[in-house]
């Protein structure tokens, strides 16, 4: 791409991600088909979706959640934990949120919150990669989507036991603002117990019609509490809106390996942990959202990194290209 259709592509998605947050939620489905509209035309298409697959995504579309059970072994685990102890960590759930500075995770520990990997780091550790290309994964966010998935976000972080406050960004009810439609693959790296980190959903939150549905059902007095404080990003500390919908929550936890894939633009959050917590996420979305996460401020990684971990091919090379040079 010449320099001057790169400086026309930046703005463009600079514009997209301003639109993004000041759209109306009430709008946010129109353009997200709009954005999958276009990508089923300029992408190549996959062959046609399993019919287990579909089900798994209609599931996910439903309820906001589907845990995904068993998606790596022990033993890929524990070769990810080998890897991690070679790597430096930093504060924060992505290394942007913290100090920048390089630590062991026991330092982190005894400072912050959340202690993460450099992206590089995250994409160069074992069997990451090849789960976010698996055909069952990228099926159910191509599904979920309506298009081909970019994944624009590969992330790896520790949350740590013993601190005074919890962490809003993560440890608190919010809503992701990722994209105009998104979802999110958790995977366990620590055994995540209901007593020990577990993960709370607010089942069907990612759908306005629920939302609005429950709202006016639920809410006897709505004169203090319109309809659009549902729709913020952060619930956090908002006692109504988590009462509204107390009997929507769903616990998820599992043993190291197991995954759930959510829409997390619905209310969710993470308990804080007793023990250290490893959790691994890939986010499969519409468009280049450069102010999501800021966890990729250089770029692609060179294509070495993906060789032989990512199908040869146009489709790939898309669905992959903000992580790995196409
Ligand atoms: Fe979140």
């Amino acid at each position: 791409m010449s320099a001057l259709a790169q400086i026309e592509a930046a703005r463009l998605a600079r514009l997209l991600n301003g639109i993004q947050k000041t759209v109306d939620w009430r709008s946010r489905a129109a353009i997200a088909d709009t954005l999958a509209g276009l990508t089923r035309s300029m992408v190549p298409a996959g062959g046609p979706i399993a019919p287990e697959i579909a089900e798994k995504a209609e599931r996910l579309k439903r309820d906001g959640l589907y845990r995904l059970g068993r998606l790596l072994t022990p033993e890929q685990v524990a070769e990810i934990h080998a890897y991690l102890k070679t790597r430096p960590c930093y504060t924060g759930h992505v290394p942007a949120q913290g100090d920048g500075i390089a630590r062991t995770v026991e330092e982190c520990a005894g400072l912050a919150n959340c202690g993460s990997y450099q992206r590089a780091d995250v994409l160069a550790a074992p069997h990451l990669l090849e789960l976010a290309n698996r055909p069952e994964l990228l099926g159910i966010a191509e599904a979920y989507l309506g298009c081909a998935p970019t994944i624009y976000s590969i992330n790896l972080f520790w949350s740590f036991p013993d601190r005074s406050e919890k962490y809003p960004v993560t440890q608190l009810y919010h809503r992701d603002f990722d994209d105009f439609r998104f979802c999110t693959l958790f995977i366990f790296m620590t055994d995540i117990r209901g007593s020990d980190g577990a993960h709370y959903y607010m089942r069907n939150t990612h759908r306005p019609d629920y939302v609005e549905q429950a709202y006016n059902e639920r809410l006897r007095d709505k004169s203090m509490f319109p309809l659009d404080r549902l729709f913020l990003v952060a619930a956090y500390d908002d006692r109504d809106c988590q009462n509204l919908f107390a009997s929507d929550v769903e616990t998820v936890t599992g043993p190291a390996g197991n995954g759930v894939i959510e829409d997390t633009y619905g209310l969710h959050k993470g308990d804080v942990p007793k023990t250290p917590r490893l959790l691994g996420w890939v986010r499969y979305g519409l468009y280049n959202n450069v102010t999501a996460y800021g966890d990729n401020p250089t770029g692609p990684q060179p294509r070495a990194l993906g060789a032989g971990r990512i199908p040869p091919g146009p489709r790939h090379a898309f669905m992959n290209r903000l992580l790995i040079e196409p």
